[in-house]
């Protein structure tokens, strides 16, 4: 069982007393109530024994006991003989809202509905499904017309590949998972970028992965010294970035850093995963990049699920014939291959892809200028960085108070991720990730649950000072 020790759990509740209306023990639990709700304490995990925990917090005793026993109550810890006391969720009607049971607006996701395309090539591939009913229907590459429809699509983009090195997965995130199954060993370094998407960072950690971070922001993109460190200091194994329209920053990175990174890379020996999931979504009529393998050897991942719909569950990897085979050995564990259907409506939206993407940039784009000119009116403190690419606005709210007002936005009717949730150990407390991803209504009804959200965790005068937050950037 997983256990987080005292010092690990103060980090991540940096701040956690500085706006707390009422007694502590309640700031304590919604606190931690946060970070089981969004994930970044994993359920089963053993949480520091009470008296552990006050002496790292400064705390009576009595006051962490009331805390675990109002996550207790609420149903967030059970108590184990033994194991101590375990994150886990609620049945059903739990004290504390979650999403997964209420009808709140949901901005802890940022996803697009359903192109119209994606009906339409549904019916065209339940159409072409009779020719292939006669085969095993399992195969851990995919299906060669698939592979082939993708091979095509990166040679059209400059990347010249076989339908051999192209093995279809069900989304991108399974992906990263078999390429971290298959690539690390427990210990091995990782280099993601911070912050990062954090599935990928779980899946990192899964497969055993001791992650090293480089900083990107929007304004400046990746941090180009850090990076340099972290392949020279640690010769990671892997490193997975998104250069493409970054998650959540929006950065892309420039031709001359991704030429000096597959330098780096090929220095180390490190695997390069460039995950394109939010590529093609540049917004502002800048010009695409070409795949980042033209520059150098790099793993490719994609995926319909930012782009298209997330509800198709499709994606792709494209590696050298070696690793695709390694890939696919390692995939029979966790399942058998991608569904037919899937693989069929895959290939029928291949060929509209580049209408729909245009469609897609042009929804985005009005979406995310409407968000700047309402948080411009309505939050004029926060800064909405100028995003050029994807589909969420790192924005800064000037304090390190993300997590409380994600809090906050609960009471409000609106779920969102705190910024911390896209860093490790309790970074980006003064971020908070909005998806453009929604028609201007709904962003107007998420605008006003954070204006109501953060009227009410100012209410109360700040009173830390900037020192007390030297590891939150
Ligand atoms: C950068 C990135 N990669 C991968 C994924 C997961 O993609 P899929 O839905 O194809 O599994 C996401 C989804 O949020 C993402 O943002």
């Amino acid at each position: 069982m997983a256990s987080l020790s005292a010092r690990a759990l103060a980090a991540l509740i940096v701040g956690w007393r500085d706006l707390a209306n009422g007694p502590a023990y309640a700031a304590l639990a919604d606190r931690v109530r946060l970070l089981i709700l969004d994930g970044r304490v994993a359920l089963g995990t053993r949480l520091p024994a009470e008296r552990e925990l006050a002496a790292q917090l400064g705390l009576s005793r009595t006051t962490v006991s009331a805390a675990y026993a109002d996550l207790r109550d609420s149903g967030y810890l059970d108590s184990v003989r033994g194991s101590g006391s375990v994150a886990r969720l609620p049945a059903r009607g739990g004290v504390v809202p979650d999403v997964l049971v209420t009808d709140q607006l949901d901005f802890s996701k940022a996803v697009l509905p359903a192109h119209p395309a994606v009906a339409e090539a549904a019916q065209r591939a339940v159409a072409a499904l009779p020719s292939f009913l006669d085969e095993s229907g399992f195969d851990p590459y995919g299906m060669r017309l698939a592979r082939q429809a993708i091979a095509d699509r990166y040679a059209a983009r400059g990347l010249p590949t076989d339908a051999d090195e192209v093995l279809i997965t069900v989304g991108a995130q399974h992906g990263i998972v078999l390429l971290a199954h298959t690539l690390l060993s427990r210990g091995d370094r990782a280099i993601i970028e911070s912050p990062s998407y954090p599935h990928a960072v779980e899946a990192l950690r899964s497969a055993g992965a001791r992650v090293v971070t480089v900083p990107v922001t929007p304004a400046e993109g990746w941090d180009e010294s850090a990076l340099e460190q972290a392949f020279q200091r640690t010769s990671p194994v892997l490193a997975y970035l998104m250069p493409d329209n970054h998650n959540p920053t929006g950065a892309t990175m420039p031709k001359a850093q991704r030429e000096r990174i597959v330098a780096l890379a090929a220095e180390q020996g490190t695997t390069l995963i460039a995950d394109e999931t939010i590529g093609g979504l540049e917004l502002d009529g800048q010009a695409v990049q070409p795949p980042f393998a033209t520059l150098g050897r790099a793993v490719m991942l994609g995926s319909l699920g930012k782009s298209v719909w997330g509800g198709l569950r499709i994606g792709w990897m494209r590696a050298d014939r070696e690793l695709i085979q390694r890939v696919a050995r390692n995939r029979f564990m966790t399942d058998l291959g991608t569904p037919i259907l899937e693989q069929l409506i895959l290939v029928e939206l291949l060929a509209d892809l580049d209408r729909i993407l245009d469609d897609r940039r042009a929804y985005l784009r009005a979406s995310r200028d409407h968000l700047a000119r309402r948080l411009a009116a309505d939050l004029p403190t926060w800064q909405m960085p100028s995003v050029a690419g994807g589909i969420a606005a790192w924005v800064n709210i000037g304090l390190p108070i993300s997590s409380q007002l994600a809090l906050a936005a609960r009471n409000e009717g609106l779920v969102i991720a705190a910024g911390a949730r896209f860093g490790v150990e309790g970074l980006f407390e003064r971020f908070i990730r909005i998806p453009f991803t929604y028609p201007p209504e709904v962003i107007d009804r998420g605008v006003d649950a954070l204006a109501a959200a953060w009227r009410s965790v100012t209410r109360t005068p700040l009173s830390v000072t900037d020192g007390d937050y030297a590891q939150v950037v």
